[in-house]
């Protein structure tokens, strides 16, 4: 198939970029490289630079698709609460650029990767995909409005659409190229940033005061691989005229200590921490149920923690 991927040179869509041309797939990727590295990509793919708020750059790297995985957005929780602008205007504004311009071509197939932050502070958990969504800042705000101009899109243009929402990606891709590394900067992830703590600068444990088992907070952890292989699955899934949601992590439950003790255990040495306040807009515990995508897409991940790290850890 012909599949536009947008923010193709990022983490995670670079990841699908080599799968999907592993499977056989055409992609041509769009990425305005504000976060993504070009190095990243495969020699063989069609690449387009450019922005999706731009139509005209949109639809040119839409010519001759027939669908669409969507990965391009801003993505830090953090900056989106300092620029709550800039995320509407490039989160949502480009995607409606987006829809505007696969309506016009006819194209109407699209996967996108929404996230857990669409539900905010969790009444319960493991949260399914019928939990009340209540955003705790603009980068979660701009992915549930994205969903819905999907669910739109998909009574008015007969758009076949599935939404992917993400828990805590992980890991990384062995290619023939090298691996392909989560290059974040500035990096604010778990894992990657315990790999590079060294006892100058160790790791900060944001908060070990939670109501949790240990006192450290609790998240969902989910394998790159294990990760584009639903949004393979999602692609078979798609309907027309049909938005559909799905929660995709493992189901399982790490604290921070947790995924400390797996990464002190990957390098063979005990990881320097240090105890720092909580970090602003995190919940205690974040896990998915992941039933659904089990049950639909007959998806189900197979990489644990400890190969998350250790793939992390090559990667780095
Ligand atoms: N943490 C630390 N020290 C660090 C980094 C993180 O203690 O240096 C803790 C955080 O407080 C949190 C856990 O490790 O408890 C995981 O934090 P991450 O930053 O790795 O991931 P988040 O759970 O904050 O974010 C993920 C996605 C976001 C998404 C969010 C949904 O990366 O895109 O889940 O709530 F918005």
């Amino acid at each position: 198939m012909k599949i536009l991927v947008t923010g193709g040179a990022g983490y995670i869509g670079s990841h699908a970029v080599e799968i999907l041309k592993n499977s056989g797939h055409d992609v041509t990727v769009l990425d305005d490289c504000s976060t993504g590295h070009v190095d990243s990509l495969p020699p063989t793919v069609r690449f387009v630079q450019g922005s999706l708020l731009d139509s005209d750059m949109v639809s040119r790297a839409l010519k001759g698709c027939e669908a669409v995985m969507h990965f391009a957005g801003k993505s830090l929780v953090g900056e989106s609460v300092e620029k709550p602008d800039l995320y509407r205007k490039v989160n949502v504004d480009g995607t409606k650029v987006l829809l505007e311009q696969m309506n016009v071509l006819g194209i109407k197939k699209i996967v996108f990767s929404s996230s857990a932050a669409t539900y905010g502070e969790p009444e319960s958990s493991p949260i399914s995909e019928t939990a009340q969504c209540a955003p705790t800042n603009p980068y979660g705000e701009t992915k549930l409005a994205i969903e819905r101009e999907l669910a739109s899109a998909a009574l008015t243009q007969q758009m076949a659409a599935v939404s992917l929402r993400y828990f805590n990606v992980a890991g990384a891709l062995q290619t023939d190229r090298g691996w392909l590394a989560e290059r974040h900067d500035p990096e604010t992830h778990l894992i990657p940033n315990a790999l590079r703590a060294t006892s100058d600068s160790p790791l900060r444990i944001f908060g070990r005061d939670w109501d949790t088992e240990d006192g450290t907070c609790v998240r969902d952890y989910v394998h790159i691989i294990d990760l584009i292989d639903a949004h393979m699955r999602a692609l078979q899934y798609l309907t027309p005229s049909e938005h559909h949601v799905f929660n995709i992590g493992s189901g399982t439950g790490y604290s921070v200590a947790q995924v400390v003790a797996s990464v002190s255990r990957v390098k063979g040495s005990t990881l320097p921490t240090v105890d720092a306040p909580r970090r602003a807009g995190d919940p205690a515990v974040l896990v998915a149920n992941i039933d659904k995508a089990e049950m639909l897409l007959n998806w189900r991940p197979v990489r644990n923690l400890n190969q998350m790290v250790e793939d992390t850890f090559k990667a780095s």
